[in-house]
């Protein structure tokens, strides 16, 4: 288990805390046809953080080609019809260079500034000269408790959200699907678009846009 994180609830999980089984019953809401939108069409994509496949799939559907990473052999081992490899994401050094690398889920607001730094220098290798990075990221200021939100098939209230030094913060996240609860307690770190710009930088990389309004959504590609 990493430092600060935790999960509770049925079946196994992953050293970050999520629950395998959550991710095997929650669908895409949407992060697929944005991506499929600003890629082009039968794009080589490198899915870090990939978990059972949840936006694997139907990016796979749409006609990419996908190879998934996963430090968890639990959810990596749910991931069908596409190339797979079980790493540490920050340890991943490959070969073969990707027109997109994708790395959603919050995943870059790892509390730790040099883990953050490692997973973006993982990006910034496995991005083609000209091909794209998208980053999700955690809109600033937008995790409040108690709050809910409802899903069509689930819903998640955050709780016990606390402020803690140097801009991180932690928060109890806890989903329900059909009656089943699992808990994860988060650590988290939001960045200004300044730190984002340096942090990009010192990986090799540089901000070229952003795909929503609200900028959760990075693009980025090499310098
Ligand atoms: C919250 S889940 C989301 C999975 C998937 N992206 C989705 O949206 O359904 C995060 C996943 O990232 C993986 N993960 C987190 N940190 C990782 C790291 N440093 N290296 C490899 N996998 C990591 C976890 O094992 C987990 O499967």
């Amino acid at each position: 288990m990493r430092v600060g994180q935790g999960g509770t609830g049925p079946g196994p999980h992953t050293p970050d805390g999520s629950a395998v089984e959550l991710y095997e019953l929650t669908h895409a809401h949407g992060e697929d046809e944005l991506i499929n939108a600003a890629i082009d069409p039968g794009s080589s994509i490198l899915e870090l953080g990939c978990g059972t496949g949840r936006i694997t799939r139907p990016l796979v559907a749409f006609g990419h080609h996908v190879v998934a990473v996963d430090e968890s052999a639990e959810m990596i081992a749910r991931v069908t019809g596409t190339e797979t490899i079980r790493a540490t994401i920050g340890d991943l050094r490959l070969e073969r260079r990707f027109d997109v690398v994708l790395m959603m889920s919050f995943l870059i607001n790892v509390a730790d500034d040099a883990e953050r730094l490692r997973l973006l220098r993982t990006c910034a290798h496995h991005v083609r000269p000209g091909g794209a990075v998208f980053v999700q990221q955690e809109i600033p200021g937008t995790r409040h408790a108690p709050a809910t939100v409802e899903r069509e098939h689930s819903t998640m209230v955050i709780s016990e959200v606390e402020d803690l030094p140097d801009g991180v913060q932690a928060a109890t996240l806890t989903h329900t699907v059909d009656g089943r609860s699992w808990s994860q307690r988060i650590l988290t770190k939001n960045l200004s678009e300044v730190a984002l710009e340096a942090q990009l930088a010192e990986a090799g990389l540089r901000r070229t846009g952003y795909l929503t309004p609200d900028k959760m959504w990075v693009r980025a590609q090499s310098v």
